[in-house]
């Protein structure tokens, strides 16, 4: 009964849990939101299908498809993926649309090795912290839900009794359908905040607990399914049954999210703060391996009683390079735990020096991870290929290109990067704008890159400068 107890205080404190797992993935992932996966074809097999948003890197997706049916047949322990290619081949696009392939709610976390090095904290404890932040819990819980589209919300204002000029909301009203009912509630004045901070309006699709209050958007009612393209947008049929219902609740929640409540009890958190005096006692201030052993036991535990279920995540460590001994001897060690997510490593190196001169250093790694490593290599997209990622890039942007404005872009990508043509989107759009245009022509692209240079191009400029000036120094 008394872990039961932790589990419903996990999940009633929504707001708190919510905002880590929600928020953080869309933001680091923004750039690669056109991506649906690695658009492998479900019949051939072959990675030929675009839809998935992904182009080109035929060979890359296909070894990276494998890999992924190698993790889902647990065959992969004690192994980790190493993506090597030139900078803006999309190695980050891989990692990503690994994951998602992986499944839903499956947490992407990307870190760069750098890291390591920038923060206060020890090196290994950093790596630690990202790989407790790439592994989900999800509990469940069967509790009594409101659920169906809003077709109308109206708060009501009174007097404030303490501010004469202002006026503040007493409760809210808010009508719910599914495919049978209709029921309007009477909300607390809290609930509207929440309803403000999800930002659900007429037409979303949402469940109120019943006891708690929290509040939860699932998507838009699929009703409304094309009249607003948003990428980001998900649509999900009218809810079906009565209003009021009995739901399995899920949330999800990092074992990072677990360490941090535990160790800071702070804050509006109450709920978070009763799990922390059943986990741990006395009260930690920080995260130690020992609260990390308690915080996993308790998992253990609750995953034993059916409640949690350890999904583990894609850990995408860029710059792989960066990674001294130290590092690769901790990633050693965790890859053989058991509760390990998938580790992918990125590097735009080819050969290194190392300490160790015996050492080739061959993608700046020692030879014992690169034993470990299954590698994937990505190429250099040809003019074609950027042609038509840019053409999905400026879609998912919102951005109008010309024929005219991708041909250029095509072409200078030759002398470029990706990610140098794919950065003159914007500016071309906000060129087009300032000449009254709506649409991106070729002549607003060919500015945007006037106006700014990438390395290759600095790089030219440089040896022309110096050329420059040493022809003046000789005359
Ligand atoms: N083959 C591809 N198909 C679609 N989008 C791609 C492809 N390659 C790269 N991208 C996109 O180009 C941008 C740069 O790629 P990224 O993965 O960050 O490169 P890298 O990690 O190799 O430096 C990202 O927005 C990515 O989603
Ligand atoms: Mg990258």
């Amino acid at each position: 009964m008394d872990s039961m107890m932790d589990v419903s205080e996990v999940s009633s404190s929504n707001a708190l849990v919510q905002e880590a797992v929600d928020v953080a993935p869309i933001n680091r992932v923004s750039t690669h939101s056109h991506l649906k996966g690695l658009g492998i074809d479900s019949v051939t097999h072959e990675p030929t299908d675009t839809s998935g948003g992904f182009i080109g890197q035929q060979s890359a997706r296909y070894a990276a498809s494998v890999v992924c049916d190698l993790i889902k047949e647990k065959r992969f322990a004690g192994k980790a993926v190493l993506l090597a290619g030139p900078s803006g081949t999309g190695k980050t696009a891989v990692a990503y649309a690994m994951t998602l392939e992986l499944g839903n709610h499956i947490p992407f976390n990307s870190m760069s090795a750098s890291e390591v090095y920038s923060t206060e904290i020890k090196r290994t404890e950093c790596l630690m912290e990202n790989f407790r932040k790439s592994i989900s819990i999800q509990l469940k819980e069967r509790k009594k839900v409101y659920e169906g589209e809003i077709t109308m919300i109206t708060p009501v204002e009174m007097e404030t009794p303490v501010h004469s000029f202002g006026k503040s909301i007493s409760h809210v009203n808010i009508t719910l359908k599914t495919t049978k009912a209709q029921k309007t509630l009477k909300l607390d004045a809290s609930i509207y905040d929440q309803i403000l901070k999800i930002k659900a309006s007429v037409g979303d699709v949402v469940y109120i607990e019943a006891n708690s209050g929290n509040i939860k958007r699932l998507g838009r009612c699929d009703l409304y399914s094309g009249q607003f393209d948003l990428e980001a947008e998900e649509y999900v049929p009218l809810p079906n049954g009565d209003v009021l219902k009995e739901k399995d609740v899920v949330q999800y929640v990092t074992l990072h999210d677990l360490d941090m409540a535990n160790a800071k009890p702070q804050g509006k958190s109450g709920d978070m703060m009763n799990l922390l005096k059943q986990i741990v006692k006395p009260k930690a201030t920080e995260i130690t391996d020992r609260l990390r052993e308690e915080v996993d036991k308790t998992v253990d535990q609750y995953v034993r009683d059916g409640i949690a279920e350890v999904i583990p995540g894609v850990l995408f460590i860029d710059e792989a390079h960066m990674l001294d001994t130290e590092c690769c001897s901790f990633l050693h060690r965790v890859l053989e735990s058991n509760k390990c997510p998938v580790v992918v490593l990125a590097t735009n190196r080819g050969r290194v020096k190392m300490d160790n001169p015996d050492d080739p250093g061959f993608h700046g790694l020692p030879r014992d991870l690169l034993d470990r490593l299954i590698i994937i290599s990505t190429e250099l997209n040809t003019p074609d290929e950027v042609y038509n990622i840019v053409k999905v890039r400026a879609i998912v942007e919102g951005v109008q290109l010309d024929e005219s404005a991708l041909a250029e872009i095509a072409s200078i990508s030759v002398n470029s990067s990706l990610r140098y043509v794919l950065g003159l989107i914007t500016p071309g759009q906000i060129l087009a704008e300032v000449a009254g245009r709506s649409t991106v022509l070729g002549e607003d692209i060919k500015q945007a890159s006037t106006l700014f240079i990438d390395y290759k191009m600095c790089k030219q400029k440089y040896v022309t400068d110096t050329a420059a000036a040493a022809a003046k120094t000789r005359n």
